[in-house]
């Protein structure tokens, strides 16, 4: 067995008296595509921002990213290792992770310049990723504005992963898309699975439990901040254990077929 690229153990999130992730224990190993579903309110995004340790984690919860302990960090040691790049983060709306008044061509690098990438390295960089998510190198020179939201959510991905991050962390990355769009990006994210394999992990937040079926291995069910199903995709969609799973993908239309096996996806309609 591989060493896990993320490891939850008992992980609580209050928010004050509240408690909105209960004990959650959840392992992903490397290259694995973790889809998460849940009803809103559910934790969805609560638990994305506790492993980029963006909120305080509750006592006795233990999070492991890529062999690290990083529970504990604080400060200087958190700012350091978020730095590091191992995890990065797509928001929903890919307007926050791109800023409207700088060329898309920038947003892309602008970590790697801050790091102190040289420009050729970092413009090799965006370019494997621009290809990575299949966007046309022409359309970077453009504002934010001048993109459809599926590319610009193309142009928020390609930023995270010019990083080389080992898991990436998607907060519905297509809900805010109509549905040619959010074809596009969900065989992006198909692609890209496949060409990286092992070297990148995914956890991936939606309310369309179509695409997850498309593009995951393996599906959790949050339900009141408490994982109550985990399991591969097919059987979770064809045999849910869970009632709630059940009526879950009873509400939403299942638009993909669940692909068979990793190396050969089931093409997506466009
Ligand atoms: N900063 C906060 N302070 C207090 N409560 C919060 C805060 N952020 C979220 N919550 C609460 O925590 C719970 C989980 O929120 P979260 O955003 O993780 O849900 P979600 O599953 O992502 O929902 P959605 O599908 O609507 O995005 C909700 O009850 C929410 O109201
Ligand atoms: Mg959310």
């Amino acid at each position: 067995m591989t060493a896990p690229i993320l490891e939850l153990d008992d992980l609580s999130v209050d928010y004050g008296r509240v408690r909105v992730l209960d004990r959650l224990s959840l392992t992903i190993r490397p290259g694995e595509v973790v889809g998460v579903v849940g009803e809103s309110g559910s934790g969805k995004t609560t638990l994305a921002k506790a492993v980029l340790r963006a909120v305080e984690v509750a006592a006795g919860s233990r999070l492991v990213v890529d062999g690290r302990d990083v529970t504990r960090l604080r400060g200087r040691g958190l700012r350091a290792w978020r730095r590091g790049g191992a995890v990065q983060y797509v928001f929903q709306d890919p307007l926050r992770s791109l800023d409207p008044g700088i060329r898309v061509a920038d947003s892309i690098v602008e970590g790697l310049r801050i790091a102190g990438v040289p420009a050729a390295d970092a413009a090799r960089r965006r370019s494997a990723a621009l290809e990575a998510v299949g966007l046309d190198e022409e359309l970077i020179a453009r504002l934010p504005a001048g993109l459809s939201g599926g590319q610009r959510q193309r142009a928020a991905i390609a930023r995270a992963l010019v990083v080389e991050p080992r898991l990436l962390l998607l907060d519905e990355p297509v809900s805010a898309l109509d549905a040619a769009s959010r074809d596009r990006v969900v065989q992006a994210l198909i692609a890209l699975r496949d060409a990286r394999g092992a070297d990148l992990a995914m956890l991936v937040i939606s309310h369309d439990i179509g695409s997850l079926a498309a593009m995951s291995d393996r599906l959790i069910v949050l339900d009141h901040g408490r994982i109550v199903e985990d399991g591969p995709t097919r059987r979770v969609i064809s045999r849910p254990e869970h009632p709630y799973t059940g009526l879950l993908i009873d509400s939403v239309p299942l638009i993909h077929a669940p692909r068979a096996n990793r190396p050969s996806p089931v093409p997506v309609r466009s």
